[in-house]
């Protein structure tokens, strides 16, 4: 098809498929991220010296006979799994005939190297026994994994589609209110990934610290999507459930505190399941606030994009 042919917005039936798939995308990869703090709260990293295979198996008996050894393996086996479906979305979205518009087919590419990426620094760390820098990467890439996978299921959504312009603020307003609110969600991430990872004092207390920063500044952040642009479908739900999420998150985050090893992950963490639970559910809610957060940013940015945006997204040029 030419450049300059105009066609039709896909239609929500077109992309019901894609959406289905990306949605089943969001499900694995939460599920990887859940198995992921598991092993690393219960000090089961080193469950396998070896990758990409586990003891040299595909399968092997340690994995459904040992605690260490399901949580490392499955961990291993949902990330496959969900490289497999960013793989298979990617390749519909870029090859389906069309269904999708460039900026989901962008996004699309960005999560599926993402995932890439992830899997390589997985294996190499655990290669080379976990240094410090590869978990940390890893665990601040599986957030941003999941984030864009979100995005991507927001594209290919029917209310993508329909969400109007905000006519009563100027265009892009906004848009780096949100996008501070993500970096200081990063900066969090990192901070509790150094304490967990080096189990350096220092580390934990500044992400304590920071929780009060990511609280003011997710606050502003929501307040402003309400007040501003609260008509837009999604915002106020997304913005409620950023506040309320925070709040049980740092609760949380005290509840882990109270409980952790002060040796950190060590693999005599296997012996206090209910404590490692209790942290890897920590991790998993930072994790949602990340998506939510990251949500909330798509849908400021989509409804303040410029009149012209709307006018052209008439057409999907492929
Ligand atoms: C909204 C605020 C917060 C967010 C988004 C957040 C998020 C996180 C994340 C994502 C991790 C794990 C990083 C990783 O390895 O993947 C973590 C670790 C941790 N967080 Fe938070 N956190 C918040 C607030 C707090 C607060 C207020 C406390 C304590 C008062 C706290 C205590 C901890 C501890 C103790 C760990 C390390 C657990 C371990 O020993 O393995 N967090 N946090």
């Amino acid at each position: 098809m030419s450049s300059t042919v105009p066609s039709p917005l896909p239609t929500a039936g077109s992309l019901k498929g894609p959406l289905r798939l990306a949605i089943a995308l969001l499900v694995v990869t939460t599920i990887t991220i859940l198995k992921g703090a598991m092993t690393t709260s219960t000090g089961s990293g080193l469950a396998f010296a070896d990758w990409p295979l586990s003891d040299g198996s595909v399968m092997p008996p340690r994995s459904y006979t040992t605690l260490p050894g399901f949580f490392e393996h499955f961990h291993r086996l949902f990330g496959a799994l969900a490289g497999a479906l960013s793989l298979g979305l990617w390749a519909w979205l870029h090859f389906g005939g069309g269904v999708a518009d460039r900026a989901a087919r962008r996004t699309a590419t960005l999560g599926l190297g993402l995932i890439i990426v992830q899997g390589v620094i997985g294996g190499v760390g655990v290669l080379k026994s976990l240094p410090a820098v590869t978990s940390v990467t890893h665990a601040t890439l599986a957030q941003l994994t999941l984030a864009t996978f979100a995005w991507l299921a927001y594209q290919l959504s029917e209310r993508y589609r329909v969400t109007p312009v905000v006519t009563s603020v100027a265009c892009g307003a906004g848009r780096k209110l949100v996008v501070i609110a993500v970096l200081v969600l990063v900066a969090q991430t990192v901070l509790g990934a150094v304490a967990r990872h080096t189990n350096s004092p220092h580390a934990l207390w500044t992400h304590v610290g920071n929780a009060l920063v990511v609280f003011l500044v997710a606050t502003i952040a929501t307040a402003f999507a309400i007040g501003r642009i609260g008509d837009t479908p999604g915002i106020k739900g997304l913005a409620r459930t950023i506040v309320l999420l925070m709040i049980v998150q740092i609760a949380l985050g005290f509840v882990a505190l109270g409980f952790r090893n002060a040796a950190g992950k060590t693999p005599e963490n296997i012996a206090n399941l209910g404590t490692a639970m209790v942290i890897s559910v920590h991790v998993l809610f930072g994790t949602m606030l990340m998506v939510l957060v990251a949500m909330l940013a798509a849908h400021v940015f989509r409804a303040t994009r410029a009149p012209d945006v709307v006018a052209n997204a008439a057409r999907v040029v492929s």
